[in-house]
């Protein structure tokens, strides 16, 4: 059979990312340039200086790409790109250039999902098998998605107000820790013990989440602290946050394990790159759930990049998704 590669464009946030995939599962390029420098100093992406930066680095990211592949676009069979969610100029960026080189070299338009791309980034370390569960964690959603066969999406649970991810990201900030918050929490974690009580997350959903009351918990425990002069070691208090956060996610998780018995269940996003988040699973859920076979993606590929979208793009072209040049970035489409 003819080999499939796809080259994928992603600028959903803050990474302006191109990358050649080929037949869904083997990276050929992947090129991520990151703002994270620019937004720490604001504490958080600043949605126009993203659109900004985008449009300055997305043609040096695509060149670069295809001349790590040494490949021409001519080369590959059709452009993916992200057409949402996310913030829409971010989004815009990206949607404009593929749909640029799409008309110029004459090749097919495939507009992914974003959360596809997430779910779909486990590919590029094992076969997907059917049906699967995905528990998607990642800085703008929380979600768990059912998918009974490849290429089709059912959304069991979502968040009700915070995404995790934006939840880590604001204690980060409380704690005073540089941005993305989340990545610095769970560092300090690591030396910490959850020893403070915090409110759990309650839902009317069994299979939904909700994270703005723990975050606000986190918050008048330290007002509490300064009114009353006390101190908290910071660690222990990330890890309070932490344990209370993914005993949320844990929780929904065996729900849906139990009710729609998966052959696999993955994690997907950005948090899924968080150490405590990953030995849950392997250490705890794993072992209680063995017939379940849980997929960690390699944290390479757990924050944004274009390889996940060429994946789930290969996957959309294969049944036939496709754009015309009236395709626009959609910043609350669904899944
Ligand atoms: O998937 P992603 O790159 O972007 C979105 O689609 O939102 O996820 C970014 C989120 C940020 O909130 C960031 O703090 C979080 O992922 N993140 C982490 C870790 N690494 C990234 N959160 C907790 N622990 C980490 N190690
Ligand atoms: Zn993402």
């Amino acid at each position: 059979m003819k080999d499939t590669y796809i080259l994928a464009i992603e600028s959903s946030c803050d990474e302006t990312a191109a990358s050649i995939v080929k037949n869904a599962k083997e990276i050929v390029s992947n090129v991520v340039a990151t703002q994270i420098d620019v937004h720490k100093d604001f504490g958080g992406v600043i949605p126009e200086v993203a659109s900004r930066i985008h449009v300055e680095n997305i043609s040096m990211v695509i060149e670069e790409t295809l001349h790590k592949a040494n490949m021409k676009v001519e080369d590959v069979d059709a452009i993916a790109v992200t057409q949402g969610p996310g913030l829409v100029g971010s989004l815009h960026v990206g949607v404009q250039a593929a749909k640029t080189l799409a008309w110029a070299y004459n090749k097919p338009l495939v507009p992914v999902h974003h959360i596809a791309g997430h779910i779909y980034a486990n590919q590029l370390i094992t076969e997907l098998k059917f049906p699967l569960l995905a528990l998607v964690v990642s800085g703008g959603h929380t979600e768990l998605v059912y998918m009974k066969d490849e290429w089709s999406f059912e959304i069991l649970g979502t968040t009700q107000d915070d995404a995790i991810g934006e939840a880590g990201d604001k204690v980060g900030r409380v704690l005073g820790l540089p941005y993305p918050g989340g990545v610095y929490v769970d560092k300090i974690a690591k030396d910490g013990k959850p020893i403070y009580s915090l409110a759990k997350p309650k839902t009317e959903n069994e299979l939904d989440f909700s994270f703005s009351g723990l975050k606000s918990s986190v918050l008048q425990f330290i007002d509490r602290c300064k009114r009353k002069n006390e101190t908290f070691r910071p660690e222990d208090l990330a890890a309070s946050y932490q344990e209370t956060a993914f005993e949320t996610l844990l929780s929904r998780a065996k729900i849906a394990i139990e009710k729609y018995n998966p052959k696999q269940m993955v994690l997907a996003g950005g948090v899924a790159a968080n150490s405590c988040l990953r030995s849950k699973i392997t250490d705890g859920l794993a072992k209680e759930y063995s017939d379940v076979e849980f997929i960690i993606p390699p944290l390479s590929c757990c924050t944004d990049n274009a390889a996940m979208i060429a994946v789930a793009g290969t996957i959309a072209y294969q049944h036939g998704v496709r754009a015309d040049y009236s395709l626009t970035a959609d910043p609350g489409i669904d899944l």
